[in-house]
């Protein structure tokens, strides 16, 4: 309770501060009015969410909708942000005026973010974090989410091991890379350079297809005119960006997955296209897994219970191949699965 007048009294004075200087606040895209103080008994949770970029974003905001509900006990006000930093901080500023009981924020990039940590933790707020990480701060009571360098590493060492059992000698990869600043960008990207430099493989490009559908068919566009004939392998950093892709190689006439020239990999695994894997359109997908939610609800109710939860909590994910010819790869020194798809691993798919 003293966290929430506290949070109240500097609501009003930022309430004020923000009407004088005609700030939203973020609210835009608000779809629960959401801390009014009101002693009704369900816990005040703010999200600001990344934006609504990709089928895993879908997925991601679904799940929170769903666990954070009236009947679990929940008042959820949802913000999405479009992609925009700024409506991101604006948004985590606004939970705090609103005297939220617990600020989720999913950071759009993973730098900037120390001063309204701070500010959350001067009014009390427990915030955390998930999916993507924060690099600059430490102020946030828990992440949970993926290793996305480690998501990389295994995109590389599947490919090692696919090349060279399909007598592949070179490599010469093109990346489309997503959003600038986030860290599934940076831990993708990072991971698969690893891999890339120490197998001697020739990354032609690296451009970023900002997660869409659209970017990535944008991008692909282009690397098809620039480097048609030169590239055997494609590598998608997420799902939207691969169904972009393929709609840019069919234009162009280049053909790629189990039947065609070019290896195309993607990462997320939505069910879709967990299914084109199964077609043979995409030669293996890295899972990316968007259920934090259920975590974010036990790290609340430790809270809630006095207890001192995690700080790092890793989603578990799996690694998925059109053809078997891969069993395992080893990531880090560790021995992983490469899932290959059937139709009952496709029916198990959750999302
Ligand atoms: O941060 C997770 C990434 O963001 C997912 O790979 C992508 O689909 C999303 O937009």
């Amino acid at each position: 309770m003293k966290k929430k007048l506290l949070a109240l009294s500097l609501s009003l004075a930022m309430a004020f501060s923000l009407a004088a200087c005609g700030g939203n606040g973020g609210t835009a895209n608000s779809n629960t009015p959401a801390g009014d103080g009101s002693d009704d008994g369900l816990i005040q949770v703010g999200f600001a969410q990344v934006g609504h970029e990709s089928d895993w974003r879908t997925a991601s905001t679904k799940s929170a909708q769903d666990v954070f509900s009236e009947e679990n006990g929940y008042e959820l006000s949802f913000v999405d942000c479009d992609n925009d930093s700024a409506v991101q901080l604006d948004a985590v500023r606004n939970f705090i005026q609103q005297g939220m009981d617990y600020i989720i924020i999913d950071p759009i990039v993973d730098t900037g973010w120390d001063a309204v940590l701070t500010e959350c933790e001067d009014a009390g707020i427990p915030v955390i974090v998930i999916d993507r990480t924060i690099t600059d701060s430490d102020k946030y009571t828990a992440w949970v989410g993926s290793d996305f360098k480690v998501e990389g590493l295994a995109c590389g060492e599947w490919l090692k091991a696919f090349a060279a059992d399909k007598g592949i000698e070179e490599i010469n990869a093109l990346v489309i890379e997503g959003s600038t600043g986030a860290s599934a960008t940076i831990g993708r990207t990072d991971g698969f350079k690893e891999i890339a430099d120490r197998e001697g493989w020739t990354i032609l490009d690296s451009q970023s297809g900002d997660f869409t559908e659209a970017g990535g068919q944008e991008v692909m566009e282009s690397y098809c005119q620039s480097y048609k004939g030169q590239f055997n392998v494609v590598i998608c950093q997420n799902d939207n960006e691969a169904a972009g892709a393929m709609t840019a190689m069919d234009a162009a006439g280049v053909s790629y997955g189990v039947d065609g020239d070019v290896i195309l990999v993607s990462f997320d695994a939505n069910k879709p296209y967990v299914q084109l894997v199964m077609d043979g359109k995409i030669n293996a997908n890295f899972e990316c897994n968007p259920m934090a939610a259920p975590m974010v609800d036990e790290i609340i109710k430790q809270l809630e219970n006095d207890e001192t939860p995690e700080k790092k909590v890793y989603v578990t994910e799996s690694w998925f191949a059109a053809e078997d010819n891969i069993k395992t790869i080893t990531v880090n020194g560790e021995e992983q699965e490469m899932v290959h798809v059937t139709q009952e691993v496709l029916d198990a798919r959750p999302y």
